[in-house]
């Protein structure tokens, strides 16, 4: 035992260093048995509630707490109902406000009710006198289980959960109301259409002219020279009225001129050109990332997104890169006005693969 520098005294036994202090503050590391510990004060006395002191009132609280889970009942249907009787309409700014102000008004009122409901039941009608919780060890002893046993059914006794059947059976009701305006509105975002027909055609269909993206202006052949690339969308997109970018997603292509002699062209897809004119999808059968990079010595496309590689003299086949398939090549030719047209639409699927896809 030695002296401490501020007058304390320590001892040291097998390691462990105990101090003991009058008021100074203890340094880290060491364990402190305080000497000016302050008495337990106990609880303060109960003091009882109106529900506690009068039926009627208990009743009529009994009556506020089953009301506002009805209350969230009806707000959760109010959600659903708004989501079908004010629907977004496309280019109507004010039918998103509608939407958005019910369909919030809805889930709020469907939440706000149970809260509301739960906090206003423990605080008018479970039972308020405080309790001491001993702290104990977290094992999963037999004595645990018991007494979890016995608490739960202590709280089973005193909040009337199974005695006030109408609090219980509202509040069960809301609960099961409440997820059902997500349920409406998560199934709303798959398309209503078969979506794997969606994915496997595009706009492209025979006779339909290659124009400039984003003007919409038709290309002539004899307007693409030899180390020039287009970038080109379906003639007629601008004018859908809807659905233009998930079309336009999917129909995008690029078009380049090769020297013949460089353009090796597969029996069954000769027809597929016109004059060294060759058009292949800009999505990237990877994780579909527009492959926007045309490298006119070595007729390269590459990806920017992981740096996918395409040979377009070999049919877009991936010389690099983690992308699987070569790009679909669309089949073209050109019309009386020497314009540049669609034969059909893409032979296979464009973009990343999908469970659904064939190959
Ligand atoms: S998306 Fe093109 S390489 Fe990944």
């Amino acid at each position: 035992m030695a002296d401490g520098h501020d007058g304390t005294t320590s001892g040291e036994t097998a390691g462990t260093v105990v101090e003991s202090h009058a008021s100074t503050a203890p340094s880290s590391g060491v364990a402190v048995e305080r000497a000016d510990r302050i008495a337990n004060p106990g609880f303060r006395p109960e003091r009882l509630r109106v529900t506690d002191l009068d039926p009627a009132k208990e009743r009529q609280a009994e009556r506020t707490v089953s009301g506002l889970f009805l209350l969230s009942v009806a707000g959760s249907v109010l959600a659903v109902v708004a989501y079908v009787a004010f629907p977004i309409v496309e280019g109507e700014p004010n039918s998103i406000r509608l939407n958005n102000l019910f369909l919030g008004l809805g889930i709020t009122l469907g939440l706000l009710g149970i809260g509301i409901g739960a906090v206003h039941w423990s605080k008018a009608l479970m039972h308020g006198h405080e309790l001491v919780e001993e702290r104990h060890g977290t094992r999963g002893s037999d004595d645990t289980r018991a007494k979890a046993i016995e608490v739960f059914q202590a709280g089973n006794a005193e909040s009337g959960f199974t005695r006030r059947r109408l609090v219980r059976n509202t509040l069960i009701g809301a609960l099961v109301a409440t997820p059902i305006p997500a349920i409406a509105i998560f199934r709303d975002l798959a398309p209503a259409e078969d979506p794997v027909a969606l994915l496997k055609q595009t706009m492209w269909k025979e006779g339909v002219r290659l124009a400039r993206d984003p003007s919409g202006t038709p290309i002539k052949a004899s307007e693409v020279t030899i180390g020039s690339a287009f970038h080109v969308i379906p003639e007629g997109l601008s004018e859908l009225e809807s659905h233009k970018l998930e079309e336009k997603a999917k129909a995008a292509v690029l078009l380049m001129r090769l020297p013949l002699d460089r353009l090796n062209e597969r029996d069954d897809r000769k027809g597929w050109s016109y004059d060294g004119i060759v058009a292949y999808s800009k999505i990237c059968t990877h994780v579909g990332c527009p492959v926007a990079l045309y490298e006119q010595q070595t007729h390269h496309l590459l990806c920017p997104c992981h740096q996918s590689e395409f040979d377009v003299a070999n049919h877009a086949e991936v010389i690099f890169g983690p992308a699987a398939r070569p790009l679909p090549q669309l089949p073209i030719t050109v019309d009386e006005e020497g314009y540049l047209v669609a034969q059909s639409d893409f032979a296979e699927p464009v973009g990343p693969s999908f469970w659904e896809r064939a190959l």
